[in-house]
């Protein structure tokens, strides 16, 4: 028997415990044993019927991710893919009820087994899904063609598209459960194999086909999610196999779905999608791993806070703490500026309402949490002040000093700077130690990235407590160096250079936003400045022109402080780089900014000239690349992959592609550096490969290890 699965029989039942820490991913022992477990009770004469639950916090939560690496070819993965399927049909083959029973996570090959068994039953906390897409892959044993006999068509086309976990209760309203148990999940499951076993009853998933026999309303649903994902996929191709999969269930017998299946896995199994998306995976594990912060590090517990500032960041960073439950204080200079704040956070609870995703009660709740205040009283309390006035290094000085006096010696004091030197804080604080950045993104209380910028002086509990407390706040936190922009605005100050200058080049707005978001990101460069506000870039390089500094060497295009000049600031004054009709968000192009952008390029001699999508997109990613370089060069990020993440979850860049860092080695590094070179040739000396990548690429190497 594998040391990973235990066997013991309990009132004349077979109870199978796979123990594989941390959530029972099911290796190729985890597999076998669990095989060998079920023959064994099936031929043991001590027992009638067969539970298989998990050791520790969870059921199983899927394939060991680890496993797919190893898959180099279509045969190895369709062989794989068999004998796994063949596994899982002699499960279903017991000759005893065999019954799952399920707390945490029944996710991926998880719910796949589980499906294989005769019953199931789970806790009312569990969650089942089929998160596969989220991988690049589909579901590979068999869970296409047994979730939608269980569940029917619309769910199953749903679970497997968005890969999102359902609640228990909801499994078993669609069939994917048979019992919610109250108590005691393993007497519970113990109890409910007996009574099958009284009842003579056993259920093969396989054989059941009630839910699929509506085969036109089923092909209708396949057809209607396709559309759907047209909108929404954003050039990924695992949701639409997945559907592919999931339409053979219904046309074809199971052996014959299930080979379809099969064929699709492997095409997705082996796509570079798959490869980044797994990368990804692990890169948001890691995040939270920093080399000098030992994992046994304490991390203080956060259960009060206060914001100063209740401006747009002010407001959504109070949110984002009220949402996880964290009671907060809200302080503005005034009861005008701070009534302006709460109504725009009252305005954003209530948008959520209408959209369905908060009940009345949860808004008043929530809302309840946050304590708007002219004043520092009951800052004592709070541990933790984040401070988010306006960008001004004095006023921001002269904030921190007050803070301190404020808050008990003991609080963590965090500024959400963009741009300023966390250093000049800490300074002032009186307290070192404590003073990091939380760079929150706009919304600060959707976007899920957090910059947690460390200082000098910046003590490794606190690193720890930004960390823990990222994941209370439903946040990624990454851990970045403290300089210029950071890590995200340092680096999207390269993408915003050659954006401009393309477009000085003779490509129009809409055309750069057009190949950026065919790229996979949810919106353009333009018109993510015209969310942003073009006012707040015009600021910035207001600040930084008046301490001699660019943000990113090379020609400083012209254009977006003409718009700033005429008053364009994007959505919120009706136009910017597109213009608005009233009330709407719509992107409509304006040829004014054409012509400016014609101007500005005639004063620099530029002849404009056609540029094709995929040169915007080469030359934009590789100016990402070789900054991203130069910032893991620094010291300012840990590793590549954490660059990754930052631009999946600050500026959705898409997850298919694996991050800036990680499409660039699916480029090849000695492409990008080529490139480099060839721009420098091309357009000037501001232009120089990164040292970093100049060596990568010597080396064959790429900035994740082996090349992919
Ligand atoms: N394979 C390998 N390692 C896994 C894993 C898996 N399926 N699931 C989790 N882990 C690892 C994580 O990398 C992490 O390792 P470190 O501590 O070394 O960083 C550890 O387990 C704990 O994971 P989390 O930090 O994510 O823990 P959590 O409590 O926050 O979340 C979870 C638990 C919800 C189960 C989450 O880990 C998760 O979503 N896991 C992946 C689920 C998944 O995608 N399953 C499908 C796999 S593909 C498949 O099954 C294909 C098929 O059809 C055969
Ligand atoms: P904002 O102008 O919307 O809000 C600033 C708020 O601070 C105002 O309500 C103002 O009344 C208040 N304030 C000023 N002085 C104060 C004081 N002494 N005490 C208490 N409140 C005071 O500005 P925004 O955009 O919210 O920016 C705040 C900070 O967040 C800045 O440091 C900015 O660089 C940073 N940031 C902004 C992002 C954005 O997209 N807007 C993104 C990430 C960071």
């Amino acid at each position: 028997m594998s040391p990973l699965v235990r066997y013991e029989i309990r009132d004349r039942v077979a109870v199978v415990t796979i123990d594989n820490p941390p959530v029972n991913a099911l290796s190729a022992g985890v597999m076998e044993g669990i095989s060998d477990a079920v023959e064994r009770g099936d031929d043991d004469a001590d027992a009638d019927a067969i539970v298989l639950i998990g050791a520790g916090t969870t059921f199983i939560a899927g394939a060991d991710i680890n496993i797919f690496k190893e898959l180099k070819t279509r045969e190895q993965s369709i062989e794989r893919s068999q004998a796994v399927h063949a596994r899982l049909k002699q499960l279903e083959d017991a000759g005893k009820p065999l019954v799952a029973a399920i707390h945490g996570h029944a996710l991926g090959g998880g719910l796949e087994f589980a499906m294989a068994c005769h019953y199931r039953v789970a806790v009312a906390t569990a969650r089942v899904g089929q998160p596969e897409v989220q991988l690049g892959i589909i579901p590979g044993a068999g869970g296409t063609q047994r979730l939608p006999r269980l569940c029917g068509v619309p769910l199953a086309l749903d679970m497997c598209t968005d890969g999102k976990m359902i609640t228990a209760a909801r499994a078993k309203q669609a069939g994917i459960l048979d019992a919610v148990i109250d108590g005691d999940l393993l007497e519970g499951a113990i109890s409910f194999a007996r009574a099958r076993e009284v009842a003579k009853e056993r259920r093969r998933t396989r054989d059941l086909q009630d839910k699929i026999r509506d085969r036109d309303a089923g092909l209708a649903a396949c057809q209607a999610i396709r559309t759907r994902l047209l909108g929404v996929s954003r050039g990924a191709r695992a949701p639409f196999a997945a559907v592919d999969a999931i339409e053979a269930c219904i046309t074809l017998d199971f052996d014959a779905g299930s080979r379809r299946e099969m064929e699709l896995f492997a095409e997705c199994v082996l796509s570079t999608e798959s490869l980044a998306m797994r990368h990804l995976f692990f890169a948001e594990r890691e995040v939270a791993k920093i080399p000098d912060v030992p994992k046994d590090t304490p991390a203080r517990a956060i259960t009060r806070a206060a914001v100063v500032g209740a401006g747009t960041m002010g407001g959504g960073i109070a949110m984002a703490y009220a949402n996880a439950g964290i009671p907060v204080l809200l302080k503005d200079v005034d009861l005008a500026s701070l009534a302006r704040g709460m109504s725009v956070i009252r305005k954003n609870y209530e948008s959520t309402l209408s959209k369905g995703k908060i009940t009345p009660e949860a808004l008043s709740q929530t809302l309840a949490l946050i304590t708007p205040t002219t004043s520092y009283d009951g800052f004592a309390d709070a541990d933790i002040v984040v401070e988010a006035v306006f960008e001004n290094l004095d006023l921001k000085k002269g904030v921190f000093a007050e803070i301190a006096k404020a808050a008990r010696p003991d609080a963590i004091l965090a500024s959400n700077t963009s741009t300023l030197d966390i250093d000049e804080f800490a300074a002032v604080s009186g307290r070192p130690a404590q003073v990091v950045g939380h760079h929150f993104f706009s919304p600060a209380n959707v976007m899920k990235l957090l910059e947690i910028v460390r200082g000098r002086s910046t003590s490794k509990e606190v690193v720890a407590t930004s960390l823990k407390l990222a994941k209370q706040l439903n946040k990624v936190g990454v851990v970045v160096g403290n300089c210029f922009g950071f890590v995200a605005n340092r680096m999207l100050a390269y993408y915003m250079r050659e954006a401009y200058l393309l477009l000085e080049e003779g490509a129009s707005v809409s055309q750069i936003d057009s190949a950026i978001i065919d790229f996979g990101y949810p919106v353009g460069p333009f018109g993510m400045q015209d969310i942003a506000g073009i006012d707040v870039g015009w600021r910035i390089r207001q600040y930084l022109k008046s301490v001699g500094k660019t943000r990113a060497e090379g020609p400083q295009s012209a254009v977006p402080d003409r718009l700033y000049e005429m008053g364009r600031y994007g959505q919120k004054t009706g136009a910017g780089w597109y213009r608005y009709e009233p009330g709407s968000r719509t992107r409509i192009p304006d040829p004014i900014v054409e012509d400016i952008a014609a101007e500005e390029a005639a004063k620099r001699g530029i002849i404009r000239h056609a540029i094709s999508d995929e040169d915007i997109i080469a030359r934009i990613m590789t100016a990402l690349a070789n900054e991203g370089a130069q910032v893991l060069a620094d010291g300012y990020a840990i590793r590549a992959s954490d660059i990754d993440v930052v631009y999946v979850h600050g500026f959705g860049f898409p997850r298919h592609r694996g991050g800036p860092m990680f499409y660039a080695d699916t480029v090849g590094l000695r492409t990008v550096l080529a490139r480099v070179n060839e721009y420098r040739d091309q357009y000037g000396d501001y232009w120089q490969p990164s040292p970093l990548l100049e060596k990568l690429a010597r080396e064959g190497r790429a900035f994740h290890g082996d090349t992919p």
